[in-house]
């Protein structure tokens, strides 16, 4: 389908980034990817989870910002978008490895890639602009998630360090390019009314079907692990999570953020973060 027409193709890129390309491989240990994150079930379980959604929900984020390359004109966003598709392909590639071993020993959760897959197919289906807002408000939903990991050293301290770097690499390039479709869509959509309205309403949409899909295939991954009614891993879970490492509740007002009618995702500056980039690129050459 083609875009719709657009009238508002004056906007600049704003962001203060420009995003990189990296062809890194992780190779996972697949022994333990049920326990890779501090030995804790429920806390792996919770990232594997996330993971399933990123290969099927990267390819629907990359061709929605490629319905619109041919009316991006401002040679910084190109570079941008390039670079962007380039590194939602890379992630998808490492997701999809990851996955694997996921689905070798928790079948219900390829299940749950075929159900995300079959719903994105449909949402294809819709005008181009829907589902570049659906991938702006994912990608918000991705960049705070990204912030949150990279701000509190305590969610990885522990981990099998493959995931971790896989985590960690996965978070900085999110941060990266964390406001290229958003500047497709200012860029294709203007900052009127309709487009604010659109852009919010993406954003409800979005979290709703996102948490009623996750949440279930999360219990659903425990349950297999047997670990359902295991009150001392839940505990352990809410407090690494929610309590003693706020990582869920400190999501809350950048979330919100969304909702202004100026936002634009660079107004959360957090570009100290990229430094980092080059030390997990070091790590990476040092355990190959
Ligand atoms: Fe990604
Ligand atoms: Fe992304």
């Amino acid at each position: 389908m083609k875009p719709s027409k657009v009238t508002h193709l004056t906007a600049k890129a704003q962001s203060p980034v420009l995003p990189t390309r990296r062809d890194i491989r992780f190779d996972l240990p697949a022994e333990h990817i049920a326990d890779w994150n501090k030995g804790s079930v429920h806390l792996s379980q919770f990232m594997n989870t996330l993971s399933i959604f990123f290969p099927v929900g990267e390819r629907f984020f990359i061709d929605a910002v490629r319905q619109y390359r041919d009316q991006i004109t401002d040679p910084e966003l190109q570079k941008a978008v390039t670079a962007f598709i380039g590194q939602e392909a890379m992630h998808g590639r490492e997701h999809e490895e990851y996955n694997a071993l996921l689905f070798a020993r928790v079948p219900e959760a390829a299940q749950v890639e075929r159900f995300v897959f079959a719903l994105l197919e449909n949402v294809k289906k819709l005008p181009p602009r829907m589902r570049l807002s659906a991938t702006i408000a994912l990608e918000h939903f991705t960049a705070i998630m990204a912030d949150g990991l990279l701000g509190d050293e305590r969610l990885l301290d522990g981990a099998e360090p493959h995931f971790a770097r896989l985590w960690r690499w996965h978070a900085l390039e999110e941060t990266e390019h964390k406001a290229v479709a958003f500047d497709v869509w200012d860029t294709v959509m203007g900052r009127g009314t309709a487009a604010y309205l659109e852009r919010s309403a993406g954003m409800v949409l979005a979290t709703v079907i996102f948490w009623s899909i996750m949440i279930p295939a999360y219990l659903a991954v425990i349950r297999r692990e047997g670990k359902l009614t295991d009150l001392k891993g839940w505990r352990y879970f809410f407090q690494q999570s929610f309590t003693k490492v706020p990582f869920f509740p400190g999501l809350l007002r950048p979330y919100l953020d969304y909702f202004r009618r100026d936002f634009h995702p660079w107004d959360h500056d957090n570009r100290h973060f990229l430094e980092q980039i080059d030390g997990t690129l070091g790590e990476l050459r040092a355990a190959a």
